[in-house]
């Protein structure tokens, strides 16, 4: 079939005449990555500080990764869940023992994994905690970014999110962010079945809570008998520097939720793990998804962690998170553009004090301009999320591209 894109305005242009206005992408038009890098259809070459959302940890066309979709793909592709297939528990005792729990329950994208914890824990409520018939609430974080559904848009407190989409679903607490006393206020109503929670807020710009209010959170869950549901969909998988963003408060998630990365980018493949009490709560008919579990995802998905386990990805997010938040923190004291610092291995962010010549998105035009991709969220912030295969040397020529671009906003 030929590609009918021949330059970056008219692949623009045909978006824009046939596709849905749904969102708004920087100016280029990639047609090839690898590694940490992504290259437009003019040939021009970018580093990727986005990672697909961290979806791409592993960076862009891992062999290993696609040499497994590859062999898979000619041998058995999805097949539904009415028959059983040779990968699926294979993968299930991999991630179970990867990640400490009895069972998975397998999905394909972020949200679906979010709606399939959300019911994991209400089916517990009502046939563990007994809570009376339809009265079960979760309590979730102001600001949090937990997908795009009906249900989980009815939890959030983005107008852009839920702006003329109700009537919404009820059942959900809202409370504010990084606030102990807010949950345990929260928690004092005996309805509560979960909290779900973001370890660091990713779509909210890198927001980070203070050291031990997660524990401090899980422990207050535990007093009340209350399920700690941790979305680790965007900070999973080796992204702050340790394979969850949770293990740096030893917090172990009742209901773990996981996506992007675990498939290293290449196909939507999501998980949620738990134990027996919780998980075995679903019984056969109760839940389900046509490709969940199918063998090319759990191949995928194999591989993909794999890749993090082997390659040691973590402890160089961690090592070069370091450097990167180190010298934009040293940046942030040369310039007024930029208000602060945030970040946890290689997820950081910045924020902009937009003045009546630059904001956010016009930083982002001359970062790439300069040979970088990143992208402003909620305007004022812009978040840098290498692959993380990047290595030292990639990371000390992003700083210096960041640096001089920011700079040059200076005179
Ligand atoms: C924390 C978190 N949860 C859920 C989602 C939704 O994932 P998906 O876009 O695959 O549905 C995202 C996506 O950015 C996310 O960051």
């Amino acid at each position: 079939m030929q590609n009918r894109v021949t330059s970056s305005s008219s692949a623009i242009s045909l978006e824009d005449q046939y596709g849905a206005h749904n969102y708004h992408p920087l100016p280029v038009v990639l047609t090839r990555g690898e590694g940490v890098m992504v290259w437009d259809v003019e040939g021009k070459q970018y580093y990727d500080f986005l990672s697909a959302y961290s979806a791409l940890n592993q960076g862009h066309c891992h062999p290993r990764i696609i040499g497994a979709l590859i062999e898979q793909v000619q041998t058995l592709h999805p097949t539904s869940r009415a028959f059983h297939n040779d990968w699926l528990g294979e993968y299930e005792r991999f991630m179970c023992t990867l990640f400490g729990y009895d069972k998975l329950l397998p999905m394909n994208s972020g949200a679906e994994a979010v709606e399939t914890a959300i019911k994991l824990c209400r089916k517990w409520a009502y046939e563990k905690k007994g809570i009376p018939a339809d009265a079960a609430q979760i309590i979730v974080c102001e600001n949090n970014f937990h997908g795009r559904t009906i249900s989980i848009v009815s939890m959030s407190t983005d107008p852009d999110s839920n702006t003329n989409f109700g009537p919404f679903t009820p059942g959900f607490i809202k409370i504010p962010y990084n606030d102990i006393e807010a949950l345990t206020n929260a928690l004092q109503n005996k309805n509560v079945a979960g909290f779900l929670v973001e370890p660091i807020q990713g779509e909210a710009g890198v927001q980070i809570p203070d050291d031990g209010y997660l524990k401090a959170a899980y422990d207050a869950c535990k007093k009340a008998n209350v399920l700690f549901l941790g979305d680790e969909i965007q900070t999973g998988i080796a992204r702050t520097g340790k394979m969850l963003a949770c293990d740096h408060e030893n917090v172990h998630p009742d209901i773990l939720i996981l996506g992007k990365a675990l498939s290293g980018g290449v196909l939507p493949v999501s998980a949620v793990l738990a134990n027996d009490e919780v998980m075995l709560c679903i019984k056969p008919g109760q839940h389900g998804s046509t490709y969940g579990g199918n063998p090319l995802a759990c191949r995928v998905a194999m591989a993909a962690l794999s890749v993090v386990q082997d390659e040691n990805l973590a402890d160089n997010a961690a090592h070069l998170g370091h450097i990167l938040k180190h010298e934009l923190q040293q940046l942030q004291t040369e310039t007024k553009l930029i208000g602060a610092v945030r970040g946890r291995g290689l997820f950081c962010a910045i924020d902009i004090v937009p003045n009546d010549k630059v904001n956010a998105w016009e930083v982002c035009m001359k970062l790439k301009e300069n040979g970088l991709l990143a992208k402003p969220t909620h305007d004022h912030i812009i978040r840098f999320a290498p692959p993380l295969v990047i290595t030292e040397e990639q990371i000390y020529d992003c700083i210096s591209i960041i640096r001089k671009t920011i700079l040059s906003f200076e005179s």
